[in-house]
Parts: C-alpha cells; structure tokens; sequence
C-alpha cells in the first residue's frame, strides 16, 4: 500500500521551497516563450482537465501554480466576464507574465496573487472549482496543499490537478536524469522523491492524497501527451528553458562537461525519431475530485 505522508523533512522544506521559487524566476522568460509548444503538447490534457474541473460560465476558478497562465487564459475564455479567475504561483516572476498574458489578451475576469500552494491565502468556500496544472507533483507535502484546496472549494465544488505519471510511461524524463545525475557522479535517485518531476506518479497515490485531504468521488484518469516536435534537440531546448531538476544538476558542472551530457541525452533521445519528427512518449494523470 502506498502511503499517505510524502513530505520532506521541515528544516529541508524552506530551503528547498526557495530553490523553486528562485529557478521559476529566472526561467519565467523560457517558459513562456515556449508557450505554443506547451499548448500543442497539452491541448487535449487541458480541456479534460478543465471539464472534469466542472468549469463552466460565470464560475470562481482558484488556479494554482498557475505559471504563466496558459491554462488560466483557457479557463478566463471558458468562464467568461461573469466568472473570475485567481491565478496563484510561488513565483512571482512567473506570474507577472500570467498577469500581463491575460491583460495582453483582452481579460477583465483574471486575478493574481503570489502565494504558495501549501499556504493558500482564500477565503475559505469561496470557489465552485480548484485547477492545478503540472505543480502539485512539485509540493514537498502535496496532502497540505490538497487540504488548503479543499478549504477554498464551497461544498459541491470540484478539483483536477495534472501530474506526470510513473517512470515507464515518462522514459524521456527517466532518460534526461539518469544521465544527469551520472554526469555529475550523482547516485540514483528515487523517481517518486517529494518535490520531483514523477512524485505523485506511483499508482495509486493521488487518489490516496485526494481522499485523505477530505474530496469525494475520486478518480484518476491517464492520458497519453506525447511530445511532438521536429527534432530530440527542439525538446531539449525546452527542457533547458525551463525550471527542470536536470537543469539544476547540470547547472552545477563544467560547461564541457554539462555539453557532453546534453550531448548523449540528444544522442539517447534519438531512439524516438519517427518518419513524422520527433515524438516524446509522455503519460499524464488527471486526478479529479469533489468537496
Ligand atoms: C511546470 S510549471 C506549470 C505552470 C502552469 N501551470 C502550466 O502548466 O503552464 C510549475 C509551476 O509550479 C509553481 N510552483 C512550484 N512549487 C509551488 C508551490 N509550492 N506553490 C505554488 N506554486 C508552485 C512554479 O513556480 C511553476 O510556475
């Protein structure tokens, strides 16, 4: 049986909360600027989340880890001027972008609010439907945050967060790591660590944290994401441009040695060429809930 507790220890939780904060600012700029491949990439995913979220006209939406606001533009469209949207991010330089991408874009319906998604800051029942696209499996203690959502959700409101699933289905991100962490002489690692990439991945365990934080009706649903692009090298490019753990690994070598790993992570990415591009295998989860 999995467990319950998956939080790091309390005196790591500062520090490594700081860490995260620090590499999504700097990366805010690479993030957003990949937006039209993440949408592509997440298109399918994101309406399913947003349906299964119960995210209709005139609804209150919370979004957590919100980024730079891809899915919040979708959910402001969605709800339309008689709902509201609050955006909500650790970084507050990622979600100055969400704020100027929704301005940009012609919505009067979205709000931000820098805050971290274990510590939600709401008015307690004050929102029919909580999103949290690919940020809960960054949670050192995922199960506070699913309790602060619970608390903003009025009684009948609805949840869908989107995480990775487990390593077979994810053997990019499983290719990416292991040759970093060789590369910098660091030992394997656990994929299902709190805070990492795949922590919420092992069958079972969102739906497990789902109830325990008080939802009802809980259901996972798995859904196919591969990555789609010309070349293993365009992947590569967004995974530097973004906050990814390989990146702070990397980060850490010599700049010969830090090229020879991207080197060999192109090189071993190769095996996912097709006749049509590249293509990235990558599995989701959709883990839906209601108070
Ligand atoms: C992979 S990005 C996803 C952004 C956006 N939801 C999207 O799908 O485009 C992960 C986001 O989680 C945020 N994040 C990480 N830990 C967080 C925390 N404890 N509280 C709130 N946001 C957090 C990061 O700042 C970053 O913006």
């Amino acid at each position: 049986m999995t467990t319950v507790s998956t939080a790091i220890t309390a005196q790591d939780t500062q520090a490594f909360k700081t860490a995260v904060r620090e590499q999504w600012d700097r990366s805010a700029d690479g993030w957003n600027d990949h937006t039209s491949e993440i949408r592509a990439w997440l298109r399918q995913a994101s309406d399913a989340m947003l349906d299964m979220a119960g995210i209709v006209p005139g609804a209150s939406v919370l979004d957590v880890a919100a980024g730079a606001g891809d899915q919040t533009l979708d959910i402001a469209q969605r709800i339309g001027p008689q709902g509201r949207v609050l955006a909500t991010d650790l970084s507050p330089g990622i979600l100055a972008l969400a704020q100027k991408n929704a301005r940009q874009a012609g919505f009067n319906n979205v709000q931000t609010q820098v805050v971290d998604g274990e510590d939600l800051q709401v008015e307690p029942a004050s929102f029919d439907a909580v999103v949290c696209r690919l940020g809960l499996m960054f949670f050192p203690d995922p199960l506070q945050g699913l309790h602060g959502m619970h608390r903003a959700l009025r009684p009948g409101g609805r949840i869908c967060a989107m995480v990775f699933s487990r390593p077979e289905r994810n053997p990019c991100i499983g290719i990416l790591m292991s040759t970093a962490l060789r590369y910098a002489g660091l030992p394997a690692r656990d994929p299902f660590q709190p805070g990492g990439l795949l922590s919420l991945g092992k069958p079972g365990l969102a739906d497990e944290l789902f109830r325990a934080a008080g939802f009802q009706n809980v259901a996972t649903t798995a859904l196919d994401a591969p990555f789609r692009m010309p070349t293993a090298n365009h992947y590569l490019n967004f995974i530097r441009s973004s906050a990814s753990p390989i990146q702070q690994i990397l980060g850490r070598l010599a700049p010969d040695a830090a090229a020879a790993a991207w080197a060999e992570m192109e090189d071993r990415l190769g095996v996912f060429k097709t006749a049509n591009g590249w293509v990235g295998p990558n599995e989701l989860l959709l883990t839906a809930g209601q108070r």
